[in-house]
């Protein structure tokens, strides 16, 4: 809600440019995180991993091929995850290319040759311009990367993006919707992950963190339509069922409650449109109206993703979303009057 975002000082609602403006520039690329940056988008979204010698990375796959030339440059490594090559190694990728053939209609030469990016080039962008953007990083697969929590805390802290008081509880109590005592955080720290979760609850718990939420694909056969004489809508009937041969929404939103996350990150329903690569998966509906006022219920913020399309926008914005994980940051900021 308006009140839960203000006392974090999370603007509402929140514009987070997906693996940065990833439908006009190759994700997670520095032309990507410099149009979102200048277009004014709230925060840079990236997906973070650790090389073999220890730097903090951002790319989305645990591996290489979708979006660089590893076959290539290394054929016998093609298939081996990020975490098994250097920084000086996952330099000489070329991590743009793949975007103009897929793209043609929006591709430039000067994509060709793009690096994968650190961390640290990523926050260095960030505090350039004239507009700040926050950092709103993901553990993914924390398995693959033990400690990377850790690694993250003493990054930001060490570049003064989370004081010293990150690692320690806040003090103040909780006003049921958010403890005031968080220090409003220009980093948002987010995790599909539970015992990523609670890593990050553990290393810094006055840090704000949004628990992901994606349902995957139930393998039970589900129901079109609501039974007849209900009045819940077929839409959030079908939904339901989709969650419940999951996990329970409610205990969902429980646990990342009693786990410190100020909010969740529910999938939508992906508009159909060319170019959104994001089609590629297959997203259950898990911020349905019901869903996104239970989650108000429980005093969490919903960042719902990825939403490109200025309809979807608005009408996850009527049912009370707060923030929107976009590929689309422009066409976000538009469609809420900010651009
Ligand atoms: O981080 C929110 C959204 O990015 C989650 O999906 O797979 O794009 O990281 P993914
Ligand atoms: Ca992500």
């Amino acid at each position: 809600s308006a009140q839960t975002s203000a006392a974090l000082g999370i603007p509402d609602p929140a514009v987070i440019a997906h693996r940065g403006d990833s439908f006009n520039a190759p994700e997670s690329t520095r032309p990507a995180y410099l149009l979102a940056r200048d277009l004014g988008a709230d925060y840079l979204e990236l997906d973070l991993q650790r090389t073999r010698d220890g730097h903090l990375v951002a790319l989305h796959d645990n591996t290489l091929q979708r979006t660089t030339n590893v076959a290539e440059v290394f054929p016998d490594r093609a298939d081996a995850p990020v975490s098994q090559f250097t920084l000086a190694e996952l330099k000489q990728l070329d991590a743009g290319s793949w975007f103009n053939t897929a793209y043609p209609d929006r591709a430039r030469p000067g994509f060709k040759g793009l690096k994968i990016m650190t961390l640290d080039e990523i926050r260095d962008i960030a505090e350039g311009g004239s507009n700040h953007p926050g950092l709103y990083i993901e553990t993914k697969v924390p398995t693959l990367f033990p400690g990377i929590e850790k690694d993250l805390k003493q990054y930001l802290q060490a570049h003064d993006w989370i004081g010293p008081q990150a690692g320690t509880q806040p003090a103040g109590e909780s006003n049921g919707a958010v403890n005031v005592a968080y220090t409003p955080s220009r980093v948002i720290l987010q995790t599909f992950e539970k015992p990523s979760l609670e890593a990050l609850q553990q290393q810094m718990p006055n840090v704000p963190k949004i628990l992901l939420l994606w349902g995957g694909e139930g393998s039970i056969p589900l129901e079109q339509s609501a039974p007849q004489g209900t009045d819940e809508t077929d839409a959030d009937y079908y939904a339901r069922q989709k969650v419940a041969s999951k996990a329970d929404y409610g205990e969902w939103l429980s646990y990342a409650k009693d786990h410190g996350a100020i909010g969740v990150g529910p999938s939508t329903i992906q508009s159909e449109h060319d170019g959104d690569f994001s089609r590629q998966f297959s997203y259950s509906e898990l911020a349905a109206p019901w869903m996104i006022d239970m989650a108000h219920e429980h005093h969490l913020l919903v960042h719902a993703y990825t939403v490109d399309q200025p309809a979807d926008l608005e009408t996850y914005r009527q049912h009370g979303v707060d923030g929107f994980f976009t590929n689309r940051p422009t066409v976000a900021l538009k469609t809420f009057d900010r651009a």
